[in-house]
C-alpha cells in the first residue's frame, strides 16, 4: 500500500456488495456500511424482504450513497439481470447479518430472493463470499444450522465467527453478530495477500513493570502500539501470531493469541517457551533494563523522617539476545527482528545493537518522537546497510515491515 492509498483508505478501489438478511443485527450493518465507505470502498447494498422489516432501504441508501437493491425483478438494469451484474462487479460479497434461514438457503443453493440468487450466481473463483452469522443461541447451536454452516464452508463461503454475550431476545450466549469494526477488520484481513501463510510469528510488545513493592514499580513510556500493529498486520498476512504483551491498555488484534505478562522475567519465560515453535520472532517490547533486587512484600512506608529508601537494582535478562543466540535462531529456523529506540545517532546505535543482539534485522526509531503516538518513522538495518521507512502511521509501517520480513523469510526458505 503506498502513501496515497493510505490516505484514500485501506479499501480504496474495492467494490463490496453488502447483503442484509433479516435480523435485529441489521442496525450494525448501518454502522458497517459507514465504516466500509470511510475505509474507501464503494458499497452496493442488497437487502432481503426480511431485512427491510428491520432497517429501511432509505437509510442504507443514504449511508452507501447508492440506491439499494431488494428484488431480482428490479427494472433498473438494462439486461434485467441484477444478480449477474451485482455479483460480477463485486470484489467481495459480505452478508451481515446472515440469518439462520439465509444460511440454510445458501446451503441448499436456493435462489428465491435476489441476495441468495446473486450469491449463487457469483463467479466462485473470483468473488469471495463472507458470511457474518447472527441469530439466537439455540438457533446457532441447532444441528441444522451447524450442518448448514459446514456445508457453505465446503462450498467456498468464508464464515466469520460470532460473539458471545447478551442477545436481542434477552438470552445470553453464542450467536451475536460481530461488531461493525470487527467485521471491517475481518474483511481487510481476508483481502490481504497471505505473504506469511504457514508462518508462526511471536512478538513481544509494550513496557514491562518491575515491582518495588505491592503498589509501586518502575516502567517506561512504551504504549505497545507499534507491536500491536505488527501483530495485526502479520495475522492479516496469514501468520499464526502470538503476542506477549506487557501492561498496556490496547485491544487484542483479531485472531491473535495474546499472553499478558508484567515483569521482564515473566516476558522472558513466555517468550522463550513460545519461541520453541515460532519461525519469526519480533521483539518490540521496551523491556526494563533493571529491576529492584528485592521486591518488598508490603508497601514501603514514608515515616516522616525525611529519609529516602535506598534501592539496589539487578539487570534484567535480555530476551531478544537470548532467543537470537538459541540454536534454532542460529540455524536459521527462527528469524529474529529487534527494535532499537534511540534518542540520537540512530544509524550508528542501531548498527551496534544489531551486532550485539545477534539479529539479522534491526529496526531503529527515535524513541521520544514516537512514544504514545500513532505515527513513527523506521530505519531498517541489516548486514548490507540501512533503508528508511519514512514517517507514516504505525499501521502502515507495520504493514510495510511485515512485507519486508516476509520477503526475507521466503528468501531463506527458497
Ligand atoms: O538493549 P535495548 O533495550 O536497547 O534493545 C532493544 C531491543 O531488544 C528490542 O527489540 C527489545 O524488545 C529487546 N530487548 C529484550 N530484552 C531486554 C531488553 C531489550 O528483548 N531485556
Amino acid at each position: 500500500m503506498n502513501d496515497a492509498l493510505e490516505k484514500a483508505g485501506e479499501l480504496a478501489g474495492r467494490h463490496i456488495v453488502l447483503g442484509l438478511s433479516g435480523g435485529a443485527a441489521c442496525f450494525k450493518a448501518a454502522e458497517l456500511c459507514r465504516a466500509l465507505t470511510k475505509a474507501g470502498a464503494t458499497v452496493q447494498v442488497v437487502m432481503t424482504e426480511a431485512a427491510e422489516r428491520f432497517m429501511t432501504a432509505v437509510t442504507m441508501q443514504a449511508l452507501s450513497g447508492r440506491p439499494v437493491y431488494t428484488s431480482q425483478w428490479d427494472q433498473r438494469p438494462d439486461n434485467g439481470m441484477a444478480h449477474i451484474n451485482l455479483s460480477r462487479e463485486a470484489d467481495a460479497i459480505l452478508v451481515a447479518p446472515a440469518s439462520a434461514d439465509f444460511i440454510a438457503q445458501l446451503a441448499q443453493g436456493r435462489a428465491a430472493e435476489l441476495l441468495a440468487l446473486l450469491c449463487l450466481a457469483r463467479p466462485l473463483e473470483r468473488v469471495p463470499l463472507l458470511i457474518a452469522p447472527s441469530m439466537n443461541r439455540e438457533m446457532w447451536a441447532h444441528p441444522a444450522t451447524q450442518r448448514n454452516l459446514w456445508q457453505i464452508d465446503q462450498d467456498g463461503a468464508h464464515v466469520l465467527g460470532v460473539a458471545h454475550g447478551d442477545q436481542a431476545c434477552g438470552e445470553f450466549g453464542d450467536g451475536r453478530m460481530l461488531e461493525a469494526q470487527e467485521l471491517l477488520e475481518e474483511l481487510i484481513a481476508f483481502l490481504t495477500p497471505k505473504a506469511l501463510a504457514g508462518q508462526r510469528l511471536l512478538i513481544t510488545a509494550g513496557p514491562t513493570f518491575e515491582a518495588i513493592d505491592p503498589v509501586r514499580g518502575i516502567t517506561n513510556l512504551s504504549s505497545g502500539k507499534m507491536g500491536f500493529s505488527i501483530a495485526r498486520a502479520a495475522r492479516e498476512a496469514g501468520a499464526e501470531v502470538t503476542l506477549v504483551a506487557g501492561p498496556v491498555h490496547l485491544p487484542t488484534p483479531r485472531g491473535v493469541t495474546r499472553i499478558d505478562v508484567r515483569s521482564a522475567e515473566e516476558m522472558r519465560l513466555a517468550s522463550v517457551q513460545q519461541a520453541e515453535s515460532a519461525n519469526i520472532f519480533v521483539a518490540t517490547a521496551a523491556v526494563a533494563d533493571w529491576r529492584p533486587a528485592v521486591t518488598a512484600e508490603h508497601k514501603i512506608k514514608k515515616d516522616g523522617s525525611g529519609e529516602v529508601p535506598h534501592m539496589a537494582f539487578v539487570e534484567n535478562p535480555d530476551i531478544l539476545s537470548e532467543i537470537a543466540h538459541s540454536p534454532r535462531a542460529q540455524s536459521g529456523e527462527l528469524f529474529c527482528v529487534g527494535f532499537a529506540a534511540e534518542s540520537q545517532d540512530l544509524l550508528a546505535n542501531a548498527q551496534a545493537k544489531r551486532a550485539r543482539k545477534g539479529v539479522p534485522l534491526l529496526v531503529g526509531n527515535i524513541g521520544p518522537a514516537t512514544f504514545g503516538r500513532d505515527d513513527n518513522a523506521l530505519l531498517l538495518v541489516d548486514d548490507e546497510g540501512a533503508s528508511e521507512l519514512p514517517r507514516a502511521s504505525k499501521r502502515h509501517l507495520a504493514q510495510q515491515l511485515v512485507a519486508e520480513i516476509a520477503r526475507r523469510v521466503s528468501g531463506l526458505s527458497a
